[in-house]
């Protein structure tokens, strides 16, 4: 009895110690490297422990929503869609299997999460569908990737809330170059009065912040957000287009 109970102790510690470790190691990362650079090592990180987790968990209810509100909100098997920073596919899968073959593109600064998703197309019989899965090798948002083309719909769920301002503006700068008159991109963004960083990668904003940015480039914004109540943690919606 004393031995099972000094075993157990002895394994809630090295677990503590272990979670401390890795703790420490993750802050270290947000201090010592360029903020895109620790972001896509801890999404690796995360990534090993845990592919469903790793990009913010609720993986059939995320997956779904996001899924269900941008069909509701038009789009068509026959769009050519982009999924920004599109994580280990939790909505990719449902827009690969809906989209006609080829229409679906997804870019990710993370390799293991890209590395997974294409594992995931695999086991979900899904190669046939021949999605386009990219690493962003410069953790840019120049969308250098896919000069020349045009998408119809865009997304960047769950995506801005762990980006940011100079990261944004650079995606609004450049966005524009592979969107037509009639494309929409929508993105979520956790909101706030005023600007804050909540934690080591999570960012609010107020709604002015896109706005101006809006203005800026040329884009027209609409708020969606009643339209996507059922976020779990309530992030909000956009609908961004070309003014
Ligand atoms: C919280 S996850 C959401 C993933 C996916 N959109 C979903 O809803 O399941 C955010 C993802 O955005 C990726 N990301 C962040 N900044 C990016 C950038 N500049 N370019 C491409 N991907 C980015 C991260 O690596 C991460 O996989």
């Amino acid at each position: 009895m004393r031995k099972t109970i000094l075993s157990l102790f002895k394994r809630i510690f090295k677990r503590l110690r272990s979670t401390s470790k890795y703790k420490e190691h993750i802050k270290k990362l947000y201090e010592e490297k360029d903020y895109l650079e620790a972001y896509s090592e801890h999404t690796n990180l995360r990534v090993e422990r845990s592919p469903h987790k790793a990009i913010g968990g609720r993986w059939e209810m995320m997956g779904n929503l996001q899924f269900d509100f941008l069909v509701k909100n038009g789009l068509k098997p026959q769009h050519i869609m982009l999924d920004i920073g599109c994580g280990t596919l939790r909505g990719g899968r449902h827009f690969i299997r809906y989209l006609n073959t080829g229409n679906y593109s997804g870019i990710d600064i993370s390799h293991k999460a890209i590395e997974y998703g294409k594992q995931l197309v695999q086991e979900e019989s899904l190669l046939d569908k021949h999605p386009r899965l990219l690493v962003s090798k410069n953790k840019d948002l120049n969308f250098a990737e896919f000069d020349g083309e045009i998408f119809d719909y865009l997304l960047a769920q769950s995506v801005f809330t762990h980006l940011k301002p100079e990261h944004i503006e650079e995606c609004f700068q450049h966005i524009g170059h592979i969107m037509k008159l009639d494309s929409v991109f929508f993105f979520t963004f956790n909101k706030a009065f005023k600007f804050k960083q909540t934690s080591l990668k999570g960012f609010r904003y107020p709604f002015s912040f896109f706005e101006s940015l809006a203005d800026r480039y040329g884009f027209r914004l609409e708020d969606y957000s009643n339209e996507y109540k059922h976020h779990p943690t309530g992030q909000h919606v956009v609908k961004m287009i070309k003014k």
